[in-house]
């Protein structure tokens, strides 16, 4: 049985796209979207309207999901909060009620193997995830995911991939949608009899018209996020 996952699309929608066609390929049984499917990105819209045209797919809660489904935290740079207004204004209310819904947590268990996909770590007191720091040792991926019994946590937020293991394999899928160049990055989970296997895949798509979007649609903080999550060399 074979698994799709990954993670931060950011509302990059020929990466989505790209993405599920290589899952579909693949013959995924079930596909996992581990959080941040808008922000940042030029086509939230697009994204949402594509994804719910989607089956066999679940979607996990980012942070930029929850912005949209609860609210812009007031704590928020003026910036950012300018690009999330942009972002919420595009997509309109039609999607909100379904994304309040999106689960911050899923498991699946199979083969006497438990996975756990979730954005990140989570704050109990509320719908809300822990602090984002880089470079996590396995110390703090234990404390981060103090609350999963899995053998693999698959994580996203955090748009580099790495793995590391302690109490749990964690494996954080980096971003399918923000690169500094068109690749998407994705993973297969295959498990099979006893055991399984996670492989890592780079998924090639186009991206002249999703950058010439940015000035198209005048994009608060088209700058910072090209410099920042969209360097092409
Ligand atoms: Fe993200
Ligand atoms: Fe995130």
């Amino acid at each position: 049985m074979k698994i799709g996952i990954f993670s931060d699309i950011h509302a990059n929608l020929p990466a989505l796209k790209a993405c599920m066609q290589f899952f579909r390929e693949q013959n995924c049984y079930l596909i996992f979207h581990v959080g941040d499917l808008i922000g940042v990105g030029p086509y939230p819209r697009e994204c949402m309207d594509f994804a719910a045209s989607q089956s066999g797919i679940k979607y996990i809660m980012g942070n930029h999901d929850a912005y949209y489904a609860f609210g812009i935290p007031d704590s928020m740079r003026e910036g950012e909060k300018k690009h999330q207004q942009w972002t919420h204004s595009q997509i309109g209310d039609f999607y909100r009620d379904q994304v309040q819904d999106w689960h911050y947590s899923k498991d699946l268990i199979s083969s006497g193997f438990r996975f756990t996909f979730r954005h990140y770590g989570l704050r109990y007191d509320k719908n809300d995830f822990k602090s984002f720091a880089e470079n996590r040792t396995v110390k703090e991926l234990d404390d981060l995911f103090g609350d999963i019994q899995s053998d693999v946590v698959f994580f996203g937020h955090d748009h580099q991939d790495f793995e590391r293991k302690g109490r749990s394999h964690y494996f954080c899928l980096g971003s399918a949608g923000l690169n500094n160049r068109p690749i998407a990055r994705v993973t297969t989970l295959d498990i099979q009899g006893d055991g399984y296997k996670i492989n890592r895949h780079e998924v090639p798509y186009k991206d002249g018209d999703m950058l010439r979007e940015y000035d198209r649609r005048n994009i608060p903080e088209k700058d910072l996020i090209r410099e920042k999550f969209l360097i092409r060399k």
